[in-house]
């Protein structure tokens, strides 16, 4: 198990890709006085006039562990990923250099734009996969310090909860008889949390978020957290639809479309992974306007996601968004939103963020779905099948300090 007292915090990511290199580089760059940790609440937050800065692990004592289907260094991903730039990279090379992926856990039917990878671990069934993991654990644990599991591995096809993932037994079971049904991002999960590692998912993928891994979870009383980071169009999105609830005004329709060029795009451009983030997306103006209380104004909007592979774009994503509204006697206007962002640039400091805070947790003993962080998701995980989970980023920002408030107490 691991020892709560150690100075030193692992994050450990499935995925040796552009958000996690950049998460990589950020916090290298920031030790050394050559970038701000900008976008992280942990950095620029403080709870009643204490910085968070004092609750959470210091960016000097943050190390880094990868998992990933290709064997390139993290220096190696960050320079082909485009999103910092060569002075930025070089002034941490050699640390980069440094990071180098333990081979991975993956089926091609699951990401087909990448079954040409090629670090791979081999074995009998997905439990011996698991055995595998743990082994890797294991090994970093033995440096002494905690450790906290963030996935930010491609997005997977879209998967529908099956027997299979309704209970743990059911789930162990599948993972000697390699059910097809479990995914590569539910080996890492199991893994983690059977070692006693908090686990997040970053990617819009089901992976924890299913009856088994919660059970288990709870059993051993580890944090979970899921999914889909929050970060550009849908961030907007729960920024603008609560300020045009407030105010009454109607919406008819919400077009969102995005052209973005990187693994992810690529990844993303195959139906059925497209269907896991366009499943991700399309919870939250639902959620956030409630239409059934709201039948004049919400009651028949039209919401459509598209994103689009543009290699042109590389990691800047432009995300547009046409939205209808109407106001005093039903007279239509629009408002048009064109996001210009840069996708690792705004999503790593959410894996910071993550990573401190479901640490925290773990040190608080928490265990199960830590429903304080919805914050950073798309796609909140809700504790309970059913429960009504919350988008809008203000109401979720006070869930999110009121439980930090309580762990800072004690
Ligand atoms: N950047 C954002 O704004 C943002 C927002 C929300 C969600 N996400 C999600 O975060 C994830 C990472 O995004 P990214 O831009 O870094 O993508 P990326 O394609 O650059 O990196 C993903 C990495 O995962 C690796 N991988 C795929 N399957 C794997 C497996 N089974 N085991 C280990 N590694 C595996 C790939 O080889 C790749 O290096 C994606 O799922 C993406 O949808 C990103």
């Amino acid at each position: 198990m691991t020892d709560n007292s150690a100075r030193k915090l692992r994050i450990l990511t499935p995925g040796l890709g552009a958000v996690s290199t950049t998460l990589m580089a950020g916090v290298m760059l920031a030790r050394k006085g050559l970038g701000k940790p900008v976008g992280s609440l942990t950095e620029y937050g403080d709870i009643d006039g204490v910085p968070l800065t004092d609750l959470v692990t210091s960016l000097d004592d943050i190390e880094f562990g990868a998992w990933d289907i290709f064997d390139e260094s993290a220096y190696e991903v960050a320079a082909r990923s485009g999103v910092l730039s060569p002075a930025h990279l070089a002034a941490v090379e050699d640390e980069l250099r440094a990071i180098r992926p333990l081979p991975g856990v993956f089926d091609p039917v699951w990401v087909q734009a990448l079954a040409h990878a090629d670090h791979i671990k081999q074995g009998d069934n997905l439990m011996e996969l698991a055995d595998q993991l743990t082994a890797d654990i294991e090994a970093f644990r033995a440096a002494g310090e905690r450790l906290v599991m963030i996935s930010c591995m491609s997005t997977e096809a879209y998967l529908e909860p099956t027997d299979v993932h309704a209970d743990l037994a059911s789930f162990e079971r599948g993972l000697k008889n390699n059910d097809p049904a479990i995914s590569p991002s539910q080996v890492y999960a199991y893994a983690a949390i059977r070692a006693g590692v908090p686990y997040a998912n970053g990617a819009p993928s089901l992976s924890v978020d299913i009856p088994a891994l919660v059970e288990m979870a709870e059993l051993h009383g580890v944090p979970i957290a899921g999914k889909d980071f929050k970060t550009g169009q849908t961030l907007i999105k729960t920024i603008l639809a609560p300020g045009l609830k407030s105010r009454r005004l109607g919406i008819r329709g919400w077009f969102s479309t995005n052209i973005l060029g990187n693994r992810d795009g690529e990844v993303l451009d195959h139906p059925d992974n497209f269907r896991s983030k366009e499943v991700s997306k399309l919870g939250v103006l639902d959620s956030l306007l409630q239409p059934e209380d709201n039948p004049d104004l919400y009651g028949d909007i039209t919401h459509e996601v598209r994103i689009n592979y543009y290699p042109p774009r590389g990691d800047d994503k432009e995300g547009w968004d046409n939205i209808d509204i109407f106001g005093w006697l039903n007279y239509p206007m629009q408002i048009k939103v064109d996001f210009l962002c840069r996708d690792s640039i705004l999503a790593a400091p959410i894996v910071l963020d993550l990573a401190r805070l479901m640490d925290l947790a773990n040190r608080n003993g928490r265990g199960g779905v830590q429903d304080f962080l919805g914050y950073y998701f798309k796609s909140p995980q809700p504790t309970y099948a059913g429960e009504r989970v919350e988008h809008n980023l203000f109401t979720q920002e006070e869930i999110l300090m009121d439980a930090i408030r309580k762990m800072a107490a004690g």
